[in-house]
């Protein structure tokens, strides 16, 4: 295992149990994203991952997902996601051991290869916990969306004693759309499964504050860290494959060179 960066913004290369177990104290982090693989076959840098069985791959969740929640303060919230065909054992497991209050579909456009014999998957599911009901972050207005009976339609309602015009902005609900990382985004790196920094940031800025410590034990291509530090918060990140700590060590601005290679972005074709 090796830590790279500062006390405030840290890069752990290794094994997400192991370096929870070993390098987080538990009850000190304000809030975990946990985005997995899903054992759906996806080739992480020559790593296929793919367990032998499902029982197998939800035995290997449900270790680190019982670390996470012991890692979290008693005012700490949880994300977690996995392929939609096994969040229902994550949620039946977590709700167990820890309160559930949002089941979200992060729901996307596909112009990309189309099922023709079944309905095809455009969403993934994210479970939102936390550990304490009465007593966790949730800073609403600062994730405000366009409410569009108020803001476009102008509707009044006439509902009220004096009748009102309806609010222009809401608080999201529980389906979210944001565009999957594409080849041409500007945010777009050599992984097969990066998460937009759209989706991170309504995460860090709703369930943490300024100063707050964010965790991320499958960090990828770094986009929780990369967001949490451009937010204010702290943030640890944990990665298996050096490829994707050379990512996150340029993407959080935490080293130019990496074992005397310069740190630079991969140009695409179009570049
Ligand atoms: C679904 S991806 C995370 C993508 C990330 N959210 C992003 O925005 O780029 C899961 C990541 O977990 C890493 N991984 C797999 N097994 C791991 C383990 N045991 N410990 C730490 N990381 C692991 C993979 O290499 C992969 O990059």
């Amino acid at each position: 295992m090796e830590v790279f960066g500062t006390d405030h913004h840290k890069i752990i290369y290794g094994d997400a149990l192991q370096a929870l177990e070993t390098m987080v104290p538990d009850q000190t982090v304000d809030l975990i994203f946990a985005d997995p693989p899903y054992n759906i076959g996806k080739n992480f840098n020559g790593h296929i991952e793919k367990w032998d069985t499902e029982d197998a791959y939800l035995e290997w969740c449900y270790r680190w997902l019982e670390i996470c929640i012991r890692k979290l303060k008693p005012g700490g919230s949880f994300y977690v996601m996995t392929a939609t065909q096994f969040m229902p054992y994550f949620d039946i497991w977590l709700r167990h051991k820890i309160n559930i209050l949002s089941r979200i579909i992060w729901h996307y456009d596909s112009s990309g290869v189309q099922a023709r014999k079944y309905f095809g998957s455009m969403y993934e599911p994210i479970l939102f916990c936390v550990k304490d009901k009465h007593n966790y972050t949730f800073n609403a207005t600062d994730i405000l969306i366009e409410a569009k009976t108020g803001a476009r339609r102008k509707l009044i309602d006439y509902r009220k004693a004096v009748p009102t015009t309806y609010n222009t902005e809401k608080v999201p609900g529980n389906v979210w759309e944001f565009p999957r990382v594409r080849y041409r985004m500007d945010e777009y790196e050599h992984h097969p499964t990066q998460k937009p920094e759209a989706l991170l940031e309504r995460i860090i800025r709703a369930s943490s504050n300024a100063g707050d410590l964010v965790l991320d034990p499958f960090s990828g291509t770094f986009t929780t860290c990369a967001i949490a530090k451009a937010l204010g918060r702290k943030c640890i990140g944990i990665e298996l494959e050096e490829e994707y700590i050379k990512i996150g060590l340029r993407r959080l601005d935490l080293a130019a060179e990496y074992k005397g290679q310069k740190l630079q972005r991969e140009s695409r074709s179009f570049e």
